[in-house]
């Protein structure tokens, strides 16, 4: 059996989104998700099982070398240690990316969705993307979709994500990502959504309406009608800010340089091009548009103050992949 993979995943964007808990022992979403998991960025896992008589320690989590705190880990191994019962030894995970992390970038998803697919290789269960899915969500529940390739949804209540288009099922479909600011986020996504289910007087109403907004984006995806998907993708983004800015304290993830794309791609809008925005927990604003439109919006977004550097493309990509370590035979 090989005792090291290093695995890559890529985050999961939530068109519509994820925000608040069923269950918060569990960690199961109270809203109804679909996401699209894109190339281009990754975190990276180099999962190793050593042998505990070796003086190998305890089970470590680490990205870029500082250690993850075990109250945010321990659930997640615990829940990886139950579905992956052949996993015997110390787990050491050191994790990396190629873009900023605790940004507002979903590296939470795609660094739980590497880490469970990763174990899970190390014992040839890597196939059963649903357990893979169980686990990751334990850790992140925007991870359980992250180990789905192309779109995926997580239902409400569900304890995993579920696969609903390949990669390839809308070429044209782009999506650009805006860094306005790598700073680390003021509030980590997990205490927002904790504040906002405490003390906002439209939580409810937000958990109320998310089968809906999450029903109409689904089916524009599948009929591949970008207006009508970025309208409710948008009203589904903005809906969830509305609950972070009646929390108390209040919570505003935008920064100046949020707010000047978000008028740009009005503008966008209003001369006929395809230019829907959605944001998550932090000041990054993804604009999904179209390989033709790209180029236009990407023109706009450097005239309105972001670098050029600050831009990246993307499109629908894979779900998690082994870089280095030969899995075992199944
Ligand atoms: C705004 O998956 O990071 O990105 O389950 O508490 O770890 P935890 O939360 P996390 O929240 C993601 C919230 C979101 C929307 C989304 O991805 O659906």
């Amino acid at each position: 059996m090989s005792d090291s993979v290093v695995v890559r995943a890529s985050p999961s964007f939530a068109l519509a989104k994820y925000w608040g808990k069923a269950d918060r022992e569990a960690n199961l979403p109270a809203t109804p998700s679909i996401a699209i998991t894109i190339d281009s960025l990754w975190s990276q896992a180099t999962v190793t099982l050593a042998d505990a008589s070796d003086g190998a320690g305890v089970d470590l989590v680490t990205v870029d070398g500082s250690a993850v705190p075990a109250a945010r880990v321990s659930p997640f191994l615990i829940a990886l240690r139950k579905e992956l019962p052949e996993l015997r030894g110390v787990l050491h995970v050191a994790a990396t990316g190629n873009f900023p992390q605790a940004a507002g970038l979903a590296s939470s998803a795609s660094l739980f969705a590497a880490v469970a697919f990763g174990a899970a290789s190390l014992v040839g269960r890597a196939d059963d993307l649903q357990r893979v899915s169980r686990i990751a969500r334990v850790g992140s529940a925007s991870a359980a979709r992250a180990v789905f390739g192309g779109f995926s949804s997580l239902l409400a209540g569900a304890e995993a994500a579920q696969a609903e288009l390949n990669a390839d099922h809308w070429p044209q479909l782009r999506l650009l990502v805006a860094i306005v600011d790598t700073s680390a986020k003021p509030v980590p996504s997990r205490d927002a959504m904790e504040r906002v289910a405490a003390t906002s007087p439209y939580y409810d109403a937000w958990v109320r309406d998310a089968a809906a907004t999450y029903r109409e984006i689904r089916d524009a995806l599948y009929a591949r009608d970008l207006d009508r998907l970025g309208e409710h993708m948008r009203l589904s983004y903005l809906r969830m800010f509305g609950t972070m800015l009646s929390a108390a304290p209040p919570i505003n993830y935008l920064r100046p340089g949020s707010v000047a794309v978000l008028h740009a791609l009005q503008q966008l809008r209003d001369d006929g091009i395809a230019a829907w925005e959605t944001m998550d927990a932090g000041p990054q604003v993804k604009v999904l548009s179209t390989a033709t439109d790209l180029p236009r919006v990407r023109a706009a977004l450097v005239a309105s103050g972001i670098p050029g550097d600050r831009l990246i493309e993307a499109a629908a990509g894979d779900g998690p992949w082994l870089v280095a370590g030969e899995p075992p035979p199944s």
